[in-house]
């Protein structure tokens, strides 16, 4: 899906303006979703066991979606995996990146949607066939019905 789009991220921290001109297959709710279930959308910069910001995302993913950076930072700074990683705007395009490489249909739906986004972040490309741990998967889902639901009540 290659398209061009602003999209309105309330991440329980104000609205934070995206724009975005690389491909971005996770929604603007999938993301709200993810960062429920991961944290709260706690938007204290904290990392736990290595996993930063609202999404808990790892060195490791950072490096595998291209080492983004904050405005001024460069991918060789000290700080660049955790100040990218504790803002909202280039965590959530890390996962996009993230998922433009390693996306997949996990559960065999025959679809690539947020159920599988949701399970690669958390167990990782190559094990989201996996359950997902089940609090994390409780509110996950919990809250991608909410969302389904307020989406159709404005219809
Ligand atoms: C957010 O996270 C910080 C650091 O872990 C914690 O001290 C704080 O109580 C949390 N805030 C809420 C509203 O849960």
């Amino acid at each position: 899906m290659y398209y061009k789009l602003t999209i309105l991220l309330t991440l329980g921290l104000g609205l934070v303006l995206v724009q975005s001109e690389s491909p971005k297959p996770i929604t603007e709710t999938c993301l709200l979703c993810m960062c429920e279930a991961l944290s709260g959308c706690n938007a204290t910069a904290v990392c736990v066991n290595g996993a930063c910001g609202i999404f808990r995302i790892t060195w490791d993913q950072w490096v595998d979606a291209g080492r983004l950076t904050v405005p001024g930072d460069t991918p060789l700074s000290d700080s660049a995996f955790t100040s990218c990683a504790n803002d909202p705007h280039c965590g959530a395009d890390t996962l996009q990146n993230y998922m433009v490489k390693y996306g997949q249909d996990c559960n065999d739906d025959q679809q690539e949607d947020c159920y599988d986004y949701g399970a690669i972040h958390y167990m990782g490309p190559f094990n989201c066939k996996a359950d997902m741990p089940y609090n994390y998967e409780n509110i996950f889902k919990r809250c991608l019905r909410r969302a389904q639901r307020e989406q159709q009540s404005t219809d």
